[in-house]
């Protein structure tokens, strides 16, 4: 482990980046929180070559604003090869991306082709790099059950997941800030398996949400369809410690 370094946060405004920006500033590094509302823009690359300059790492947790199939290609496109040629002209020595587990297997998803653009940049690039393949995260929950809400029921997979807290991803993105590069991809998942219409349903609950949640084996997942393989890790994922259940109770109000 390097200290001081210069670690720069693409995506440093958002719900990740944040969380890891304070995180690695805590630990004593000079760290840049890099996005478009700062002037730092992946996508056009406004501002991108002196936030990279003397820069050692770059972590990218920067999200498409749009998920437009087009619309998100373009951006892990663009701004990927943006960042790495900047990247690689600054001597940067490690590129962290976060992306997410089951990427290669959710293809049917132009959000997922997108993601999958974006590893397939990293690992042609000169650049030393680690992936990050993340589960979804616990603050992701409402998202799902809007997307799958038709009137007062939502319509879910019962397909197995594995989700996690932000605050453990961000953790664990801090510490492969820090160590070397790898050039492979990890696996980082929550501390226990979920069914999807339960995870949503428990949240649901302590909200006092009366939405209905119906399990249906012909729902679709944000328009595509899953199994208990396509979003859970395989054999050795780095397992954050939040269990779902006392996220829950802190962050949802009390009855
Ligand atoms: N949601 C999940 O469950 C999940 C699971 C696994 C992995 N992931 C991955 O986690 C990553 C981060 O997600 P998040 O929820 O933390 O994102 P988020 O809260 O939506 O934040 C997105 C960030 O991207 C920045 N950004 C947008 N356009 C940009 C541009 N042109 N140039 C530079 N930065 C730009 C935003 O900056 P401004 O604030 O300035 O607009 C913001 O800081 C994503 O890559 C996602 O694929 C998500």
């Amino acid at each position: 482990m390097i200290n001081n370094m210069k670690i720069v946060v693409i995506g440093g405004s958002g719900l990740i980046g944040t969380k890891l920006v304070n995180n690695l500033r805590q630990h004593g590094h000079e760290v840049v929180a890099a996005s478009p509302s700062s002037g730092v823009n992946t996508l056009t690359g406004e501002g991108l070559a002196e936030a990279l300059a003397g820069a050692q790492v770059v972590v990218d947790v920067a999200n498409s604003p749009s998920w437009d199939d087009k619309a998100v290609l373009e951006f892990f496109e663009t701004s990927g090869r943006n960042l790495l040629t900047a990247e690689a002209a600054a001597g940067v020595g490690h590129h962290i991306a976060l992306s997410v587990v089951g990427t290669d297997r959710l293809l049917a998803s132009g959000y997922f082709r997108a993601k999958m653009a974006q590893e397939n940049l990293i690992k042609s690039s000169p650049v030393p790099y680690t992936i990050v393949r993340a589960t979804q995260f616990f603050e992701f929950v409402g998202g799902i059950a809007q997307s799958a809400t038709e009137g007062a029921t939502v319509r879910l997979p019962s397909a197995l997941m594995q989700p996690i807290v932000s605050d453990d991803v961000a953790a664990a993105l801090a510490d492969v800030a820090i160590a070397e590069p790898l050039n492979d991809t990890v696996e980082l998942a929550g501390p226990e398996p979920i069914r999807m219409d339960e995870f949503v349903r428990r949240f649901l609950e302590a909200n006092g949400d009366s939405r209905k949640v119906i399990p249906d084996a012909h729902a679709l997942y944000y328009g595509i369809k899953v199994n208990d393989q396509s979003l859970t890790p395989g054999d050795h994922p780095r397992l954050g410690p939040t269990r779902f259940e006392d996220w829950l109770s802190h962050s949802t109000p009390q009855r």
